[in-house]
C-alpha cells in the first residue's frame, strides 16, 4: 500500500484520482475548505494561492506521516477562475492581476506544495511527483490551439518548473513527471469534451502506477505516450 497525496480533491479528476487509489492505497487529499465526503485517511485544508495555508498543510501532514510515495499535483485554474469571459482571453486580453493570480494557482502553488513535501518524498518508497500539465503547455500545440493564453503559459511554466524539479531531485531518487489528462468532462473541460472523466482517471492511474525514476523529466499524456514538448 503507498501513501498518496493528491490536491483537489473536491471535484473534477482529483476527486475521480483519490476514488480510485483510495479502494487499495492509503490517499490524503487538499481541498480549499479541509473537507471530503470521500473516505480518504485525510483531508488538508490548503489554497494553492495561500503560501500561508499551503506550509501548514504539509506541516500537519508531516506530523502524521513518515513518508509520501506520491504526490499529484492536480488542482488548476484557467482565467475564468477569476471571471474572465469565456471568449476573449486572447494575449493581450487577459487581465494582469488575473495572470498573477492564476500563476499562483498553477506554478507557484505546486511549487511550494512539492518544496514542503520534500521530506516526506525523500522518505517515500520510489517516491514521484506527478504534475498535472496540459497539452496547451506544449509550445508546438499551443501554437494552434487553446483558448486561454495565460492558462497556455502557466503550463508551459509547470513543465519547465517540472524539468528542473525532476533534474533537482533525480539523486535523491525523486521522480518528477508532467502530465497532460486528455481533453476531459470537467467543470474546466466542459461538456464538448472526448474524455470522461472515469476514462481519464481510469487511464492516469494504470499509467502513473507504472511509472518509476527512469520516467523523471518525461512529458507524458494519460495514456502514457509521450507528448510532444
Ligand atoms: N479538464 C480538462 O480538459 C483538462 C485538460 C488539460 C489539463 N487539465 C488539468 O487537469 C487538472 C484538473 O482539472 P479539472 O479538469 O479536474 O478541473 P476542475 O474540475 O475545474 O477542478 C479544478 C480543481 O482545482 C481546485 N482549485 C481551484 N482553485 C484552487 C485553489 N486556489 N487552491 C486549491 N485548489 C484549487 C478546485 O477546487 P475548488 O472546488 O475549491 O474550486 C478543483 O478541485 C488541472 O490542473 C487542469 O489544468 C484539465
Amino acid at each position: 500500500m503507498r501513501r498518496i497525496v493528491i490536491t483537489g480533491v473536491g471535484r473534477g479528476l482529483g476527486r475521480a484520482l483519490a476514488q480510485r487509489w483510495a479502494e487499495r492505497d492509503e490517499v490524503w487529499g487538499t481541498t480549499r475548505t479541509g473537507t471530503t465526503d470521500l473516505p480518504l485517511a485525510g483531508c488538508l485544508c490548503i489554497d494553492l494561492a495561500d503560501e500561508g495555508s499551503i506550509v501548514a498543510g504539509a506541516a500537519a501532514l508531516r506530523a502524521s506521516v513518515p513518508g509520501v510515495d506520491l504526490l499529484v499535483n492536480c488542482a488548476g485554474v484557467d482565467a475564468r477562475a477569476f471571471g474572465a469571459p469565456e471568449d476573449p482571453r486572447g494575449p493581450f486580453d487577459v487581465p494582469a492581476h488575473m495572470w498573477k493570480a492564476l500563476f499562483d494557482v498553477n506554478v507557484v502553488g505546486p511549487m511550494v506544495f512539492t518544496r514542503e513535501l520534500l521530506p516526506l518524498l525523500r522518505n517515500g518508497s520510489q517516491p514521484l511527483v506527478v504534475n498535472v500539465s496540459s497539452q496547451l503547455g506544449s509550445m508546438q500545440v499551443a501554437a494552434t490551439k487553446g483558448r486561454d493564453t495565460s492558462y497556455c503559459v502557466s503550463k508551459a511554466a509547470l513543465n519547465m518548473f517540472s524539468v528542473k524539479a525532476a533534474a533537482e531531485l533525480r539523486p535523491a531518487g525523486v521522480g518528477v513527471v508532467m502530465l497532460h489528462p486528455g481533453w476531459v468532462q470537467t467543470d474546466m473541460g466542459g461538456r464538448s469534451a472526448p474524455l470522461t472523466i472515469a476514462e481519464s482517471a481510469d487511464a492516469i492511474v494504470a499509467t502513473v502506477d507504472a511509472l518509476t525514476l527512469a520516467d523523471s523529466g518525461r512529458f507524458i499524456r494519460w495514456d502514457g505516450t509521450d507528448h510532444p514538448w
